[in-house]
Parts: structure tokens; sequence; C-alpha cells
């Protein structure tokens, strides 16, 4: 399975991304947590890309078309086939993508767009709290940890992103809209484009994921 999840800042790309991760064996590319782990790390990388994130910009496509180079052809996981969450966010991202994959000789089988209006992110996006060493997402009401601020899995402390507020989330939508609206035209036009209803609970959204790739092999 080689595919996309696109969608704006909340959807819940992260969310359902691991659930396609693991029942189809493959890797999940998320380039918003590859950056924050480089801002944990204090890399260069990681200094310079915070600033961006916080601003709700984007990176340079340069430096996110190495990154994504740089997995999938150095992560083991990817072996099987690959879920992209967060790439590609512009037009050079996604031609890139496509040389890419060309070049390996592989090419997508579909990209999935949570379509989702914009007044529903709010919540989702100032109410979510994350686990930093995973990744892995919760919400404090619609999603809540079984411990307060705990993550699951490793007992360890859940945190808010520092994009996670009303102010860079208005951003980040602008930047979305203006920036990844035509990668969604871009798929469209390739015949890839699959839209699934992102409003409804996350195992209503899961379900529909899994018909939408059970279809396609
Ligand atoms: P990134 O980390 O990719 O952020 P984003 O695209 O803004 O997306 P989010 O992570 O906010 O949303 P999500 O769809 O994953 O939602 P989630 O499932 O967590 O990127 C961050 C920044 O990095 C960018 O702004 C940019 O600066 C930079 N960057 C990254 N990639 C780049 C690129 N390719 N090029 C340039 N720059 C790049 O869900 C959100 C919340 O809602 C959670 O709390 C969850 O529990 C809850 N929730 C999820 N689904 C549901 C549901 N169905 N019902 C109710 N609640 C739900
Ligand atoms: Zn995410």
């Amino acid at each position: 399975l080689r595919t996309i999840l696109i969608g704006p800042p909340g959807a819940g790309k992260g969310t359902q991304a691991p659930r396609i991760r693991d029942e189809f064996c493959v890797c999940h590319l998320a380039t918003g947590d590859l950056l924050r782990e480089q801002i944990t790390k204090q890399t260069e990388l990681g200094k310079m890309a915070k600033k961006i994130m916080d601003a709700g910009e984007l990176v340079s496509d340069e430096v996110m078309v190495n990154m994504i180079k740089d997995q999938l052809e150095n992560n083991k996981a990817c072996k099987n086939g690959f879920v992209l969450d967060g790439f590609p966010r512009t037009i050079p991202q996604a031609e890139k993508l496509d040389a890419m994959l060309g070049s390996r000789g592989e090419k997508l089988d579909s990209v999935v767009e949570l379509v989702i209006p914009d007044q529903l992110l709010i919540s989702r996006i100032t109410g979510r709290l994350i686990h930093p060493g995973s990744g892995r997402t919760y919400h404090k009401e619609f999603q809540p940890p079984r411990k307060p601020m705990t993550d699951d899995v490793t007992g360890e402390p859940l945190i808010q992103r520092s994009d996670d507020n009303v102010a860079t989330l208005t951003k980040r939508l602008t930047t979305y809209h203006k920036q990844t609206g035509p990668v969604v035209d871009y798929y469209k036009n390739k015949g890839l484009w699959v839209g699934l209803d992102a409003a409804q609970s996350p195992n209503l959204v899961w379900e529909n994921l899994r018909k939408v790739f059970q279809q396609g092999s």
C-alpha cells in the first residue's frame, strides 16, 4: 500500500495513519513528527524549523523532500509501502515525490483527503495532547487518556504542541488552503483522489478508510 492522507490541521491524519500502518504493515511517515524530533534533539534543522512551525508557515521544499527521500531509502519499515502524513504540502513537493517514486519503479495507490469544515478544527486543535516520544495523540474531551495528562502506553507525561493555539492555527489554516489546496487538485487530475468525511467519530472514519484500501487492492 502506498498512500497519502491529506487534510487541514486537526483533520485526523495523525489519528488514522497509525491504524493504516498497523493494519497494512507499512511505515507511517509524518513530516511534522520528524521535524518535532529534530526540535527535541535541538539540531540546527530543528531550531530553524521551530520558528517556522510556530508561525504556521512551511519549512522549505528542499528540506522536506530530502527528509522523505532519506526515509524512503533508509527506513526498512517502508519496504512494504507507506502512508504519508503531512507530505506533500506544496505542488513542488508533489512533483518531487512523483519523480522519486518513478525512479524506484513505484507509484501511489490513492490519495485520501480528510474533508472537514474549518470551524470544527479549533476545538480539535486546542484540546489535543501528544506523547512527544511516540507522537501518540489524545484529546482532552474526544479521546482522553486513561489517566489525565499521562500516556496510556509508557505512563510518561503528555504535552500540548506549541503551535496548537488559536492564533497559530488560523495561520496554519490559511497556509493550508493556499499552498496545499492545489495539491488536492493535482491528485484529482491524476485520478488518485478519494474524499472522505472526517467530521465523524474516529472509528467511523477508520471504517471508511479501510473500505477505500480494500477496494483499491
Ligand atoms: P503537522 O504536524 O503535519 O501538522 P498539521 O498538518 O497542522 O496537522 P495536525 O498534526 O495538526 O493534524 P492531524 O490531522 O494530524 O490531526 P490529529 O489526528 O492529531 O505539521 C506541523 C508543522 O510542520 C507545519 O505547520 C509546518 O510548519 C511543518 N511541516 C510539516 N510537514 C511539512 C511539509 N511537508 N512541508 C513544509 N512544512 C511542513 O487530530 C487532532 C485532534 O483531534 C487530536 O486531539 C485527536 O485526538 C482529535 N481527533 C482526531 N480525529 C477525531 C475525530 N474523528 N473526532 C474527534 N476528535 C478527533
Ligand atoms: Zn498530525
